[in-house]
């Protein structure tokens, strides 16, 4: 059997990727150019200069990887392209690129859902096995995931208000750290002692998430603390936050797993990173002797490799796109 060799591309907020994958699994190159050092001073993406950060790298990029697999665009069997959920301006740069190759070269074209990608990023890993859980918490979404087959995605729950990764930004500015956030807190929270009481929304009431209200408690508990002049740690409130994000997660995922009846659990999307989040679910699928499979940091944030792995699929079933398709800001899996 001839192997398919997939293009990937990905924008949809502040890193430009472009990515070949061989076979749905085999990363032949995977090039990440990320904005963070532009939009750090801003404290947040800023939807018009990532745009225009796409457009000034998006060419290099193509180039360099298929440089580094050796390749030429004649050697691409399809362009998979993230066409949604994301910024719209970022989203419509790597649609545009991914059209004009298509165009071009006679190349065919798949269009990718984001989160999709993230949960494919597993299948780099190791091959998807179904049924499965999918827990895509990213600074865009929280999401818990049901398939059954490849692209069907049954979506049990998501979060109401913020995303996890967001909460995790929010709370960070608060605590004065660097953006994105993440990172910092989960490094504090490994020197502090979880002892300040945070709400856990939603434990006991579904798979829906919601982490504003916890965002705004720990705002409020930190701006008591300064008016009454009260000393708190912030390697204590860091280890607190993460406490009660990772008792949601991993409460309801695993809730999730059981009343499933599925075998795997997989995990996806920037705050997969998260040291706290990964080990508590490691205790817990050994103890329940689930398969638990979480891509390594790099697959973790965004990247072209795992909408490429994802696109493959796509490819296979026939499920090609055509030039009409066009960037969706807020495409549903
Ligand atoms: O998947 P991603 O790169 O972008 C989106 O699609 O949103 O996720 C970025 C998010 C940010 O909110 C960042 O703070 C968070 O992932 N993140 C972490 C960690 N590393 C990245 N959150 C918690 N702990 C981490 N170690
Ligand atoms: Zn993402």
């Amino acid at each position: 059997k001839e192997s398919v060799i997939i293009l990937g591309i990905e924008t949809s907020c502040d890193e430009t990727s472009i990515a070949i994958v061989q076979d749905g699994h085999k990363i032949l190159s995977n090039i990440v150019s990320s904005q963070i050092a532009i939009h750090k001073r801003f404290g947040g993406v800023v939807p018009e200069v990532a745009s225009r950060k796409h457009v000034e790298v998006i060419n290099v990029l193509l180039e360099e990887a298929l440089n580094d697999a050796k390749l030429k665009l004649g050697d691409i069997s399809a362009i998979a392209v993230t066409y949604g959920p994301g910024l719209i301006g970022s989203l419509l740069v790597g649609v545009a690129a991914a059209k004009a190759i298509s165009f071009a070269k006679g190349i065919p074209l798949v269009g990718v859902n984001h989160i999709a990608g993230h949960i494919y990023a597993n299948n780099l890993i190791k091959q998807l096995e179904f049924p499965l859980i999918a827990l895509v918490v990213s600074g865009g979404h929280t999401e818990l995931v049901y398939m059954e087959d490849h692209h069907k995605f049954e979506v049990l729950g998501m979060t109401r208000d913020d995303a996890a990764g967001e909460a995790y930004d929010k709370v960070a500015r608060t605590l004065e750290l660097p953006y994105p956030g993440g990172p910092y807190i989960d490094k504090l929270a490994k020197e502090g002692k979880a002892t300040i009481e945070l709400p856990r929304a939603l434990m006991d009431n579904g798979y829906d998430f919601s982490f504003s209200g916890l965002k705004s408690a720990v705002i409020n508990t930190m701006h008591n603390a300064k008016q009454r002049g009260e000393y708190i740690a912030k390697e204590d409130m860091a280890a607190s936050f993460q406490e009660a994000v990772v008792d949601v997660l991993v409460s309801k995922t695993l809730k999730a797993v059981q009343e499933k009846q599925v075998k795997n659990l997989i995990v996806a999307g920037g705050v997969a990173a998260n040291q706290g989040l990964r080990s508590r679910l490691k205790e817990k699928c050994e103890q329940l002797g689930i398969d638990l499979t979480i891509p390594p940091l790099e697959l973790c944030t965004d990247n072209a490799a795992m909408i490429a792995s994802a696109g493959y699929f796509s490819y296979l079933k026939g499920e090609w796109s055509n030039l009409e398709l066009n960037g969706i800001a807020g495409l549903p899996l």
